[in-house]
């Protein structure tokens, strides 16, 4: 299965949005990364449903929306409505299982896909029970919250435990500090999917910046 790049936004130019999107998609983007932040369960503030709204009239490419907020479930609406097509919220936002296990189920009931996502510091072993009817597990490997932080090799090695445990089909997606070098090491490891911010974004040659990461 050739590995699922989604590109995210975080370091694209918000003066340009449009341009920046269509300059990822043009170059063999699979999936556009929205990184959604409150300023509460992280500390920095980004953007929201009425962006995710505006890039849907812009680009074909499956919105993948990062939800790295409190309370995603009062969100899931806004943002499926809006068109977000993969909405991924955090284990560690959410305070029992019943609620997780409501949240999944939730966002499901708009037909789109669900993912969840876990900090460095979260041990694989909390997704188990969810593994079997997510879409996507996200396995953050540096803190969420800033773009161009350096990658957790540490964490990059909780994604082996989560194939071996996983379905087939479960789509293992990792985030912060990819490049070429670090993408390779979490493809190993058996990670289906990539979201890279600076390592493409300041890249000089998008277009292989984007191949180096999908082969
Ligand atoms: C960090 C975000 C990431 C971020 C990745 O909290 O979730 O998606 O944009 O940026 P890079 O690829 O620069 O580490
Ligand atoms: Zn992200």
């Amino acid at each position: 299965m050739q590995t699922i790049i989604s590109p995210s936004i975080l370091s694209a130019d918000f003066a340009n949005l449009e341009r920046d999107v269509k300059l990822v998609q043009d170059n063999g983007a699979d999936w556009i990364h929205v990184d959604v932040m409150d300023g509460h369960f992280v500390p920095n503030i980004t953007i929201g449903v009425p962006v995710v709204k505006s890039l849907k009239k812009i680009t074909d490419l499956p919105l993948d929306v990062h939800l790295m907020i409190d309370n995603p479930d009062k969100y899931v609406e806004p943002f499926a409505n809006a068109g977000a097509d993969i909405l991924t919220f955090h284990y560690e936002a959410i305070f029992s299982s019943q609620n997780i296990l409501d949240l999944i189920k939730k966002i499901h009931s708009f037909g789109i896909k669900c993912g969840i996502s876990i900090k460095p510091k979260t041990s694989p072993e909390v997704l188990i029970p969810y593994l079997d009817i997510v879409d996507m597990v996200l396995v953050m490997t540096v803190e969420p919250g800033f773009g161009g932080q350096e990658f957790m090799s540490d964490c990059a090695e909780k994604i082996k435990f989560i194939k071996q445990v996983a379905p087939e089909n479960l789509i293992i997606q990792v985030d912060g500090g990819i490049n070429e070098k670090t993408g390779k090491i979490c493809k190993e490891f058996g990670a289906n999917s990539l979201v890279a911010g600076s390592y493409i974004y300041k890249s000089s040659d998008i277009k292989k910046a984007i191949q180096s990461l999908k082969y």
